[in-house]
């Protein structure tokens, strides 16, 4: 089938990339002409594990392409996926200017009836605001269809998580369109899930919110462990094993970041504000992650008294691994506190560094190398769990630090381990070996 991708950000890329190696011919259109021209080239503009080879791959094989020509990429295609970014408002809601403009390009340049799906994550309602603002604006009587089609992929599993994902979920207003759909994700080999849009929209903030719960839970429980003398490790261990709640997402730390899970609380929280609920459990889970995040800094604060002058290593920018995003990273948080405070931050990331700069500024000292971070340094602070940080063998740290005191909001090594070693070690829910 002859598909069209609108926007090349995470979302629209991997998307357009899987659908071209599952078959199909994809023509992903962005504004930017330097990023179409990169990608054209085969250069991803993400960094994404497995993303690179596939891009090659396909347009290798003349089933992938890229233009910022509206005209020339909407042209013949039979389904047209909108997957640009929808950034949060000042009040906490969901920006739709970039929906809104594509839907404009779209209505523009189509040159016959179309499904329109929506990747982006809107509000509930978005998809029939956008079906008719589209069908107003359309010349010759063209009309299009619209469906809800939201993602599920996690930045730096992107690729993996497309392929090998839990479902595929399609909101449409009739089985025709329903079915047209499940065929162009028949090669995914995954359960799909079809239903009436508004669900469909709504599945996509209520799993974000109810991940993003998870996480809150869990970190209230470790801040509580930690009061108690339990370890929240071994908690999560005893609640995962009960299928009812599942291992995943109990991991307990410095907090959740990135491009999803805040905005998308702070939209769901709005949007049930706007239908007259007050989401008070969700508002909730909001404000334990932006407290969890100077937790950290407190105990720091307890240790020392005073940081001014100190040399402090920072692990970790990105607000995950394999990725090089720091959209809503702690470390955006942690660092301006660190320096506001007197520290002076040298700030590892394998691959962040760049983005970094132009957001935290050059006045503290950034590598790429995770040993030289810690040379020298009075105590160290992680941030995102990194293999390398992971697998750094606690020795290194009696090495090169001039004292080895870390405050890990990772848990990245195992307690035992931290026992046999002579570092002072803080963590997040777990006993302190100071
Ligand atoms: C999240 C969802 O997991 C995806 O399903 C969804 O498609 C995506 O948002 C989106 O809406 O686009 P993502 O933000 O890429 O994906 O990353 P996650 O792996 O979910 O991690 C989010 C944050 O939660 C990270 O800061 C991570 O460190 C934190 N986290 C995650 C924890 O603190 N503990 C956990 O147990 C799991």
């Amino acid at each position: 089938m002859k598909i069209a991708v609108i926007g090349t950000g995470y979302v629209g890329l991997v998307t357009g990339v899987a659908l071209s190696e599952v078959g199909h011919t994809v023509t992903c259109i962005d504004v930017d002409p330097e990023k179409v021209e990169k990608l054209s080239h085969g250069i991803p503009t993400i960094y994404e594990p497995g993303l690179e080879e596939l891009i090659k791959k396909n347009i290798g094989q003349g089933r992938l392409f890229f233009t910022s020509e509206h005209r020339t990429g909407l042209k013949e295609a039979s389904v047209i996926y909108i997957a640009v970014g929808t950034p949060q408002r000042k009040d906490g809601s969901a920006n739709l200017d970039y929906v809104e403009h594509a839907a404009l390009d779209i209505a523009a340049n189509i040159d016959r009836d179309t499904i329109i799906v929506i990747k982006s994550t809107v509000p509930v309602g978005t998809n029939f605001h956008i079906k008719n603002l589209i069908n107003k604006n359309t010349k010759n009587g063209i009309r299009v269809k619209i469906a809800s089609n939201p993602e599920f992929l996690r930045e730096g599993s992107a690729v993996k998580d497309t392929f090998h994902g839990d479902r595929i979920v399609i909101g449409s207003e009739d089985r025709e369109t329903a079915d047209v759909l499940a065929e162009v994700n028949k090669p995914f080999e995954m359960p799909i899930i079809k239903t009436d849009i508004s669900s469909a929209e709504m599945i996509k903030y209520a799993s974000n919110a109810f991940l993003a719960t998870k996480i809150s839970f869990i970190n209230e429980i470790a801040n509580i462990c930690e009061s108690l003398g339990a370890n929240v490790e071994e908690v999560a261990k005893g609640m995962g094993l009960d299928h009812r709640i599942g291992p995943d997402f109990l991991k307990a730390g410095i907090g959740y970041g990135g491009s999803c899970f805040p905005k998308d609380t702070n939209a769901l929280v709005q949007l049930a504000g706007n239908a007259n609920h007050e989401f008070n459990l969700l508002k909730s889970v909001i404000e334990v992650n932006n407290k969890q995040q100077i937790l950290l800094l407190d105990k720091i604060m307890t240790r020392f008294g005073d940081i001014s002058g100190k040399r402090v290593a920072v692990l970790g920018l990105a607000f995950k691994p394999n990725t090089d995003d720091l959209r809503e990273s702690p470390a955006l948080v942690m660092i301006p506190k660190l320096a506001a405070l007197g520290a002076n931050v040298i700030a590892y990331d394998p691959i962040a560094v760049s983005n970094a700069k132009r957001q935290l500024g050059t006045e503290i000292e950034y590598t790429e190398d995770l040993h030289s971070a810690l040379n020298n340094a009075d105590f160290t602070v992680i941030i995102t769990d990194w293999p390398d940080v992971k697998k750094i063998g606690l020795t290194v740290f009696n090495k090169l630090m001039k004292t080895a005191i870390v405050f890990d909001g990772r848990n990245c090594f195992d307690l035992s381990d931290v026992r046999q070693s002579e570092i002072e070690y803080y963590s997040v829910g777990r006993p302190d070996q100071a």
